[in-house]
């Protein structure tokens, strides 16, 4: 074992420390919902800061779900999909993801990481290129690294700089042309303006590409995500997702689209053909979450109020937030240290909430990115709102 190798690692990790940089994680005991027990203490905390949207991270129906797979196909699969790693689960799960979503097949991955990762570099070469929102999910900017594709990047949701960089790629003699962006950006709960990128997209022959993990299930026509919103889900070709939020938080990703696009995928995406399908007990409740949540418009409804509520009672109190009407609501904070003090004060009055700072966010923009759920009481906002509001001035946040 090399010690300088160890040394020189613990070195870098005292500066993570230093610099308040460090991600120390808090262990939960109970399972994930609105209201959570943490790190043993007797009292209960308010969570605001899960992806678990429409509270179903601990719906009976799907454990049962769940349970009743395990008992009839076993708890592993053992394998990848194309040696001996397909239950009819799986095809179930694509088809009715498919359906779902309006588009001809989908493919299932380990998570949307994976999804992400695997589809640039199976879909594009060096004579092809890919035209990426600067605001990105890592994932995506991972997956578009992987691929040999010309990359050119566009300044979050500009569509003047989208239409510069087109006109780049087309220039440098691009083959195939593929836009993407996120659906909503998870750092500002700001929302992609998908009519426009599909128009652009339209005129230069591109592939649109949405990220709408922080979409499916809770936003548009039927929770079906951000093309939905804006009633033009025939202009985005591909979508990619995770079963890890609102669709029952436990994991696993997907990509929708044009069948060639999924055929292509099932044969050279390399997450999908070298890293082992999905488990029966995650597919089947996956299944049922997805029947659950085109059903579930009073869920959607309850968590549109309660965000509203959260949203005017924060800017009532003087907060600057980020975004529109998304359950993402981010307080800007600024200076990293204040926040982490912003973030402490807050759990010593029982509320989970966690600070974010350089790299995940630009430096001096830190801030607290508060979720909002549809499970979260009135009363419950009422009592976050008086915290917040005396954490915000404790701490000159407000
Ligand atoms: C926009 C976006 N894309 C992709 C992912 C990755 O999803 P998963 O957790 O399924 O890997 C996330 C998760 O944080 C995300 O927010």
């Amino acid at each position: 074992m090399s010690e300088s190798f160890l040394h020189s690692l613990t070195d870098d990790l005292s500066v993570l420390e230093q610099n308040g940089l460090y991600k120390h994680e808090r262990q939960m005991t109970s399972a994930q919902s609105a209201q959570i027990n943490i790190d043993g203490q007797d009292r209960p905390f308010l969570n605001l800061c899960s992806n678990n949207y429409l509270g179903l991270a601990d719906n009976p129906a799907l454990i049962t779900s769940a349970t009743k797979a395990m008992k009839t196909h076993g708890f592993g699969v053992a394998s990848v999909r194309f040696i001996c790693g397909t239950l009819d689960l799986h095809r179930t799960l694509e088809k009715r993801l498919a359906t779902y979503l309006e588009k001809d097949d989908a493919i299932l991955f380990a998570s949307c990481f994976d999804a992400n990762a695997g589809l640039f570099e199976a879909l594009l070469g060096p004579q092809d290129a890919i035209i990426s929102d600067s605001l990105n999910h890592a994932s995506l900017i991972d997956g578009i690294r992987l691929s040999k594709a010309k990359r050119y990047r566009y300044a979050n949701r500009d569509m003047v700089d989208l239409r510069c960089q087109l006109i780049n790629a087309k220039a440098q003699g691009a083959r195939r042309l593929l836009v993407v962006t996120d659906g909503v950006f998870s750092m500002g709960g700001t929302i992609a303006p998908l009519p426009e990128i599909s128009y652009l997209s339209k005129e230069f022959d591109a592939l649109v590409v949405v990220d709408d993990c922080h979409a499916t299930g809770i936003l548009g026509r039927a929770g079906k995500g951000t093309p939905w919103l804006y009633d033009q889900p025939a202009n985005v070709d591909v979508l990619t997702g995770t079963f890890g939020k609102a669709l029952g938080g436990a994991l696993g990703g997907y990509i929708c689209g044009p069948q060639p696009v999924i055929d292509m995928l099932r044969q050279r995406a390399r997450p999908y053909l070298f890293s082992n399908s999905l488990p029966p007990a995650i597919v089947a409740a996956s299944i049922t979450a997805l029947d659950m949540v085109e059903d579930a418009n009073h869920i959607r409804e309850k968590l549109s109020a309660n965000t509203m509520l959260w949203r005017n009672g924060l800017q009532k109190i003087g907060f600057e937030i980020l975004g529109d009407t998304h359950p993402i609501v981010p307080i800007m904070v600024g200076d990293a240290a204040k926040a982490t003090d912003f973030q402490n004060t807050l759990y010593a009055k029982g509320i989970f909430v966690t600070a974010f700072s350089y790299p995940v966010v630009p430096k001096g923009q830190a801030r607290i990115r508060t979720q909002m759920n549809a499970r979260m009481t009135e009363e419950q906002i009422g009592f976050a709102l008086q915290a917040f509001g005396q954490a915000g001035v404790g701490t000159g946040v407000c």
